[in-house]
């Protein structure tokens, strides 16, 4: 087991606790403090963390719980004492999601989830590995004269090892097969390539081969081989590197161009959009896009893991993990909305997964 900081590892072994066995806790909300519940869970147990905590002074949830403190340090304080549970619980590749919210006090940009965020980053337990923006595609339409709608909020990815879970193909992948369906029309497109070579100033047998070359290369984007490319003619288009020696600009001279492929999948940025799930038929007044959550669990997990939401709110994480054939452990204060997860999870359909995956 290789920790970043074997800290961890001393801790377990001085600890002489006894903790609740995981496989009992599954598959269900439990009503419960999330510090306390945290703190009876065993080391190396989940293998995801996915949650996003109340907000700061922004709703009144009932039932205690923290978001209500009187002051930021204070409810940072509080947040960060939960977080700190977290690398212990998770398996050596597994990995910790928190999303928060902004807010302004007296007219001030607070930045909240980025002073969380630098805060439980000096956990030496773990390591930062992103920052997703999700950006979303209908803000609330609240415009200020002099400000401009806020329309995102961070998810910032933490893991414990450098083996972490990340299946980069699984995650937005119904991106790529869209971009596919793009190069079909791109492989027309990239048919334009013919009549430059005719245009060009190459010599014929130049341009018999070069033809030869972008036959080959738009049936390779046909089948799906590539996803794209580009197409370099010497007399046309620039040298790269301001006509420097190298690779492209030598292949440019010696036969009159160059095929640039576009291999593998869509670019897969820190940046995700998604539109405010709608509240309408939802009891629960915070929730968050369940497509979000969908594609951080394919990214973070796999098939039969253990994903835990200690803030579960109306079950959305569960929701997510059930859809996508994981286990999931959800812990919430609110007994009301522990009903509303359970009957939303209830209510979920595995067998209607499929579109969302
Ligand atoms: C922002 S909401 C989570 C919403 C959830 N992501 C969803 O999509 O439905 C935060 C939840 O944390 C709960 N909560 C607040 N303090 C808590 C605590 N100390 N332990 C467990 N749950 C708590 C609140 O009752 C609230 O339902």
């Amino acid at each position: 087991m290789e920790y970043i900081n074997t800290n961890l590892t001393l801790l377990k072994k001085q600890e002489n606790k006894s903790y609740m066995k995981v496989e009992g806790l599954l598959n269900k909300v439990h009503c419960a403090n999330a510090l306390s519940f945290l703190q009876r869970m065993p080391c190396d147990s989940v293998d995801l963390i996915i949650t996003s905590p109340p907000y700061f002074q922004q709703r009144k949830y009932g039932a205690g719980g923290i978001g209500n403190e009187t002051t930021e340090e204070e409810y940072i304080d509080n947040l960060i004492s939960i977080f700190n549970e977290c690398p212990r619980i998770i398996k050596p590749t597994g990995a910790i999601v928190f999303n928060l919210g902004d807010k302004y006090l007296n007219g001030n940009l607070s930045l909240i989830p980025y002073k969380f965020a630098i805060k439980a980053s000096e956990n030496k337990n773990v390591f930062l590995i992103n920052q997703i923006t999700w950006a979303k595609t209908n803000p609330t339409p609240r415009q200020e004269h002099r400000k401009l709608i806020q329309s995102t909020e961070p998810f910032f990815i933490f893991a414990k090892t450098k083996n972490y879970h990340f299946n980069l193909d699984e995650y937005l992948s119904h991106l790529d097969r869209k971009n596919k369906k793009t190069n079909l029309s791109f492989s027309k497109a990239g048919s334009k390539y013919f009549d430059i070579i005719n245009q060009s100033d190459l010599k014929d047998e130049e341009k018999e081969n070069a033809k030869c070359e972008l036959e080959k290369v738009i049936t390779e984007v046909q089948l799906g081989k590539i996803e794209s490319f580009r197409m370099k003619i010497r007399g046309i288009h620039k040298e790269a590197y301001g006509g420097m020696d190298g690779g492209r600009n030598n292949q440019i001279r010696k036969n009159g161009f160059t095929i640039i492929k576009i291999t593998g999948n869509a670019m897969k940025k820190d940046l995700i959009e998604s539109p405010v799930e709608a509240t309408k038929g939802n009891k629960h007044i915070a929730v968050y896009p369940l497509y979000i959550i969908q594609e951080l669990v394919k990214l973070l997990s796999n098939r039969g893991d253990i994903v835990l939401d200690p803030f579960c709110g109306s079950g959305t994480t569960c929701i997510a993990a059930k859809n996508l054939e994981r286990n999931y452990l959800g812990i919430e204060i609110n007994p009301e909305y522990v009903s509303l997860s359970e009957e939303r999870i209830n209510e979920t359909d595995i067998s209607c997964a499929e579109f969302l995956l």
